[in-house]
């Protein structure tokens, strides 16, 4: 089965930034989710760290206008309980290939991870065009992009790690980073408390860097 770039694509065409969510109780997800879509962040990743995150997922996938999605894959069986849970698409912090193929066999669109150019050409060998590039500070950053957009042009990051609201413009602002991964905009503490306006607040910020 082939992989969906142009789902991939579309994701990164709605909003400059993916918020990378960590989320304990279910009971927040139906807010939280709400409040990012109103402050112009429709993509959600919904890491696979909690207990509660394929019911999150679920839930949240009842918000109108949310594109949600499982992150942290790193198993054949995530890729399985995701779906099931209702992902749209998933994101992977690497990209072995049994999870490539549990995920193109599932047609789960996948937003596979990748740091080194070897990586980024087995993915672009299998398909993948648009590729998140993890972690993105410690991996080299914007130096790396660069250096990675002369032989490889035609392949496209979404940079996620360390990512804060101080560099993003810097990255966003490159030819070959179509969008960009943080969790600054919904931190466990601001979720924890229920602070929806202010993760609304935060996301609209997001929402608002150029590209
Ligand atoms: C993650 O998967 O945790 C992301 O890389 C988020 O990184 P950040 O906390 O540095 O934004």
């Amino acid at each position: 089965m082939k992989n969906d770039t142009a789902y991939i694509r579309e994701l990164a065409s709605l909003a400059p930034i993916i918020p990378v969510l960590v989320v304990e109780d279910v009971a927040h997800a139906i807010p939280l989710a709400e409040a990012l879509v109103r402050g112009g962040l429709p993509v959600l990743e919904v890491t696979l760290r909690t207990d509660a995150a394929l019911d999150v997922m679920t839930a949240m996938a009842s918000v109108k206008g949310a594109r949600v999605g499982a992150g942290t894959l790193v198993t054949a069986e995530d890729v399985a309980a995701a779906k099931a849970a209702g992902a749209t698409f998933g994101v992977s912090p690497g990209s072995p290939a049994a999870l490539i193929d549990a995920c193109l066999e599932a047609g789960l669109p996948l937003l596979p991870g990748a740091a080194t150019a070897t990586e980024v050409m087995t993915l672009q060998a299998r398909g993948f065009e648009v590729l998140k590039f993890f972690p993105a500070e410690g991996a080299g950053g914007i130096k790396t992009l660069k250096g990675l957009g002369g032989p490889l042009p035609g392949i496209s990051f979404c940079p996620t790690g360390g990512v804060t609201p101080q560099n993003a413009p810097d990255y966003l602002a490159l030819s070959n980073v179509v969008c960009a991964g943080g969790s600054w905009i919904a931190p466990s503490d601001l979720v924890k408390a229920g602070k929806w306006y202010q993760i609304e607040e935060r996301a609209r910020q997001a929402a608002a860097l150029p590209r």
